[in-house]
């Protein structure tokens, strides 16, 4: 193996490849994986073990990431039936089919959480850590690559630890981490990161070499998955968050250069932050889980000064540049691990501007992100409640309808709920803004009405507040009839649209 990347003499003995390693690793066993989106996670590994499955083993694993990671483990190793228990993020459309058939035991998790808790053993023991690195140093310290996640807690924690050198990812890469351990509790103090460019930690996951059972190479890229173009709703959806921003500058409740952005995942998200370049803002900083295609736009455009997170997850076109780019964003961009980029104290202490996609909100504010008419995972809460909760400003946006208009996404009650009224400032759709602050519940009602739904389902709206109204209380509602709405207006006669039947 390349001495540049394999750097650790001690360790030589233990390179083999992929299919040895992956016997190694006991059935019945928790293994965390490296990963968060598909950026940064072990690619040949997985596939190896799915081979032990195919073979006729059991290998029934529990397998913990940071959030997603790419089809080499949510399709390959899921598919092959080696993953009992999955934790605590996807967005796979195969693997989502084997949760929502419960073939897969998946429990649904705040990101930041998700460290603390897999540290603590509140999920088990962790028996095996499967990290993909840039490099091995000489002291047995791993580099990771595109992304962090909970890469350093399964490092620590895991019993043994098998490494996968990627020799494609850029070694260029190097230095552009920061590895800061939150002691467990009773120990903790602050965490020392007052502004989003401070660097607290480490370029390096600590690691005792010891630990190190293989070392196996790969050249696999990730799988990243070109952004959907921007369509004309999610240009509308930006332009009105912007507006909305411009107004809050005006009013100054928000500097001129905003907070630190947050901004959550898919096309929608991409659109928002897209919508910025266009934007007068300027000297903005991002402080993020995913740092996707927009946000290296802003920075060429001149408008980010700097950009923290704990993933780079680009389109292919950008992902095949990223070598020959990485020198001139490195003094710009920070990847750090997942309880650092999505800490609540932290989003709380910087005054995050927190923007995240609902699949659909009631008229008093809560927000379904996870649930397809509350019953059927789509992806999972991700870091979106880490900054809803915590931001100084909490946005929420969605297209006013789904499914070519057959589905409203603003009803009377959301048939799951992952974000409360607590905790969801703003609504944005293609509509409009619900400012929804300082609001009681049924001008809350007026404001989501009136504002962000679509002209088509106002009046049906309407109709339900001013009965549930005449029925009294302070949210008022038609309990029997709240949910069963969403499939009165689903034209098809069936909740479920066919392509996110799972
Ligand atoms: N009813 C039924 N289906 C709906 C719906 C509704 N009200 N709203 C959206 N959908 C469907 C869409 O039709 C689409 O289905 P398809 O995949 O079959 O085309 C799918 O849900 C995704 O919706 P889309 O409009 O393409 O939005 P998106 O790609 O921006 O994703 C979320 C939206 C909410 C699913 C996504 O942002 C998410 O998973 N969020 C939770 C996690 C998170 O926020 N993480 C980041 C925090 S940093």
């Amino acid at each position: 193996m390349n001495k540049e990347r394999m750097r650790c003499k001690a360790l030589e003995d233990k390179v083999m490849s992929a299919e040895e390693a992956a016997k190694l690793i006991d059935a019945g066993s928790t293994v965390g994986m490296s990963g968060f989106t598909p950026a940064g996670y072990p690619k040949v590994l997985p596939v190896a073990l799915a081979k032990r499955q195919e073979s006729g083993e059991d290998l029934s694993l529990t397998v913990m990431t940071g959030a997603s990671v790419g089809p080499e483990i949510d399709e390959v190793l899921a598919g092959s039936g080696a993953v009992a228990r999955r934790f605590p993020y996807h967005t796979n459309a195969s693997i989502r089919k084997q949760i929502n058939s419960g073939k897969i035991h998946y429990a649904d998790a705040h990101l930041s959480h998700s460290s603390q808790q897999f540290k603590a053993g509140f999920y088990g023991p962790i028996h095996y850590a499967v990290v993909e690195a840039l490099a091995i140093t000489e002291e047995g310290n791993i580099i990771p690559t595109t992304s962090v996640g909970n890469s350093n807690v399964f490092v620590e924690v895991a019993d043994k630890v098998i490494v996968e050198v990627n020799t494609i990812q850029p070694p260029e890469l190097e230095g552009v981490h920061d590895i800061y351990d939150v002691p467990k509790v009773p120990h903790r103090r602050e965490i020392p990161l007052m502004k989003t460019d401070d660097r607290i930690g480490t370029t390096y996951i600590p690691c005792d070499p010891d630990k190190i059972i293989a070392v196996v190479e790969s050249d696999v890229p990730d799988r990243t998955r070109p952004v959907a173009a921007i369509d004309d709703i999610s240009r509308k959806m930006a332009q009105n968050l912007i507006g909305f921003l411009e107004g809050e500058v005006e009013a100054g409740r928000l500097p001129e250069n905003l907070l630190p952005l947050q901004s959550g995942v898919g096309s929608v998200a991409n659109a928002v932050l897209g919508g910025l370049a266009d934007s007068k803002f300027e000297h903005l900083t991002v402080y993020s889980e995913v740092l996707q295609d927009s946000v290296f736009d802003l920075i060429d455009a001149g408008k980010v000064d700097f950009a923290s997170g704990t993933s780079i997850t680009l389109g292919p076109d950008k992902a095949a540049k990223l070598a020959e780019d990485i020198p001139k964003y490195k003094d710009k961009i920070i990847l750090r691990p997942q309880e650092i980029s999505n800490n609540p104290g932290i989003a709380r202490r910087l005054g995050v501007i927190a923007m995240n996609t609902a699949i659909e909100a009631d008229i008093y504010g809560n927000v379904n992100s996870t649930h397809i008419s509350g019953t059927k995972l789509m992806n999972g809460i991700g870091g979106s409640g880490d900054f809803a909760r915590n931001g100084y400003i909490s946005i929420f946006t969605t297209a006013s309808t789904a499914k070519d208009g057959k589905i409203s996404s603003i009803v009377p009650m959301v048939s799951h709920h992952d974000h409360t009224e607590h905790d969801v400032m703003v609504i944005v759709t293609e509509q409009g803004v619900a400012d929804l602050r300082g609001l009681d519940p049924i001008e809350r009602a007026e404001a989501i009405i009136e504002n962000c739904a679509h002209p088509d389902y106002r009046e049906a709206l309407r109709d339900y507040l001013n009965r549930a109204k005449e029925k009294g209380g302070h949210i008022p509602h038609l309990l029997d009839e709240a949910l069963s709405w969403h499939s009165r207006l689903a034209a098809t006669g069936s909740m479920m649209p066919e392509s996110t039947e799972n």
